[in-house]
């Protein structure tokens, strides 16, 4: 019988689930990677198929178009297909710098990631950031240089790059045989085969040729003389210089192994994806404010870490992305919405698959829902059968930019107080609310949010808001142990002009050098600040 005809118990259920994220640096070959694992898996029949989203420019058009897209298809946000009995779950992780924040908060909801790096270009800005933050996580991560096919760095000195500017320890699965001009191939360390590139016929995937001992002089005829020495010596190498493979270490997130190909032409794709299905894990345990959730716990539980909202006027519903945590979501059933204090229930609860969403009855932990919300939702809030706790770690950044907003249309406060608020709900901006005056910050990651936030205030809610200029290098969240100690009172006195509440209510030094945060933190020993909005 076919495992999908099956009734699978809810361990199995959930086991069988691999949720993860891309992550790179755009151009590194996200996309193209993505959609050649959805070919391998069945889940399209052709190339083009998975929808870039890359803002090109930079330009603020170019976010409106794309997101006017999505707000008819929203497939693009998740994923999913069937691949050798396991469900696959890809989460879409934009690469634009400006949209880093809902990027990192994507990963709070991945139990692993993969890392595109570009063959030529190496380790580039925005992958320093996001492995970060998987380090932080201690999320495991695959490496897939990508690119083979063009001339690039010498896959050792690639090695020690990624080691040096990402803090990873890695270890090769995967070994390029020759590289650019003179690529022949790849020799799979972790399944002892070689499987030899076709510069002709590049949609065509030869066959792995099945080489458990490289020392077989059957290596010459397949890759001729001098390559054959080559990968000897290098193989040999790798075994002495880099640590062997050990599943318990890249599950701990302390091991990151490599693999090579071409993500274009499809070679070395089904490797990482073959790799991916044995080792990868299933749904992880998360932190809540009073216990661990383990998946396999008998009751649902989830939180939002997206929220999409409908870019047509006409239909302003969005769409809030839910990861399960645990258990089994059911359609029609009451949950409890923590933060409201009060009980929802969905009608018509979204799956996503490759190149759809549709109305599902049931979903297990590990799988990604999209409720549709009327404004109940928050990034971070969380779901459950009744119990009282809240999912740890969507935390908030400190913001690159800051302006003051302003009302340009005094008819119309009302829409633009609901447009603001609604948006910072959607994540796509941090508002701080000055303590002294209630004048209203708003900040961002990139610039482009701005112009962003202005037209969706204009087109959606029918405001009108100006910015102006403040001079701001960071916020910082203040953590103080005795709020009546006098130390914090002076604090509060002497910086009253730049204090300001985030929307959680949590107090925010706005400050406007480094070197005066570096003055506050030594005059004010006891007033902590941080840099993020979680401590
Ligand atoms: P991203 O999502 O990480 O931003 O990257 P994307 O997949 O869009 O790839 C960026 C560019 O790199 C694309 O070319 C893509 O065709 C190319 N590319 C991806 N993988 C490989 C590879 O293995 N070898 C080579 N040679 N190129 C690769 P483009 O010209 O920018 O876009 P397009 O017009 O081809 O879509």
């Amino acid at each position: 019988m076919h495992p999908q005809n099956q009734i699978m118990s809810l361990e199995q259920e959930i086991s069988r689930r691999k949720t993860f994220g891309i992550i790179s640096h755009p151009d590194a070959g996200k996309t193209t990677l993505t959609e050649k694992l959805l070919l391998f898996g069945g889940a399209i029949q052709e190339a083009g198929a998975v929808k870039s989203n890359k803002i090109k420019k930079g330009a603020t058009s170019d976010f409106m178009e794309i997101e006017r897209q999505r707000g008819i298809s929203v497939a693009t946000s998740v994923l999913a297909f069937d691949y050798r009995n396991k469900k696959i779950n890809i989460l879409d992780t934009p690469g634009h710098k400006d949209f880093a924040e809902d990027t990192f908060r994507t990963l709070t909801a991945v139990d692993s990631v993969i890392v595109v790096i570009d063959v030529a270009k190496g380790v580039e800005e925005q992958t320093i950031k996001l492995v970060e933050v998987c380090r932080m996580r201690n999320i495991p991560m695959l490496v897939f240089i990508n690119k083979m096919d063009r001339e690039g760095k010498d896959a050792f000195d690639l090695l020690d790059e990624v080691e040096l500017k990402l803090n990873l320890r890695v270890t090769p699965l995967s070994w390029p045989i020759g590289i650019g001009s003179t690529f022949k191939g790849i020799y799979n360390i972790w399944e002892k085969n070689i499987q030899l590139f076709s510069n002709e016929n590049k949609q065509k995937i030869s066959e792995a040729i099945a080489f458990g001992n490289l020392e077989d002089p059957e290596l010459e005829t397949i890759i001729g003389e001098t390559y054959a020495g080559d990968l000897r010596n290098e193989i040999e190498l790798i075994s002495e210089v880099y640590p062997s493979f050990s599943h318990e270490d890249y599950l701990e997130g302390h091991l990151q192994p490599v693999f090579f190909g071409s993500a274009l032409n499809n070679f070395g794709v089904r490797e990482l994806l073959n790799a991916f299905v044995d080792i990868a894990p299933q749904p992880q345990p998360k932190e809540t404010d009073t216990r661990l959730v383990i998946p396999t716990d008998n009751t649902f539980t989830g939180f939002v870490f997206k929220i999409h909202a409908n870019m047509d006027p006409k239909h302003r519903d969005r769409l809030a992305f839910i990861k399960i945590v645990s258990g089994k979501f059911e359609r029609n059933k009451n949950y409890h919405h923590v933060r409201l204090d009060k009980n929802l229930k969905f009608s018509s609860p979204n799956a996503f698959f490759a190149d759809k969403k549709e109305v599902v009855d049931e979903s297990f932990a590990g799988d990604i829902v999209g409720l549709h919300d009327t404004g109940n939702f928050r990034i971070g809030d969380t779901l459950t059968e009744g119990e009282n706790m809240s999912f740890k770690g969507i935390p908030s950044f400190s913001p690159e930019h800051f302006r003051y907003i302003n009302n340009a249309d005094p008819m119309k406060s009302k829409q633009l107080e609901k447009g603001i608020d609604q948006l910072m709900d959607e994540g796509v901006a941090q508002l701080f609310t000055l303590e002294m005056n209630n004048r209203k910050i708003i900040g961002t990651v990139g610039a482009l949010q701005y112009e962003v936030i202005q037209y969706r205030l204009e087109h959606e809610y029918g405001a009108k808001a100006t910015y102006e200029p403040i001079s701001i290098h960071k916020a910082c969240w203040v953590e103080v142990e005795d709020e009546r100690s006098e130390e914090f009172q002076e604090f509060k006195r002497v910086k009253q002009r730049y204090l300001a509440y985030d929307k959680f209510k949590q107090l925010v030094f706005l400050a406007d050098s480094s070197f005066t945060i570096q003055m506050t933190q030594e005059k004010y020993p006891s007033v902590k600040l941080h840099f993020v909005s979680e401590f």
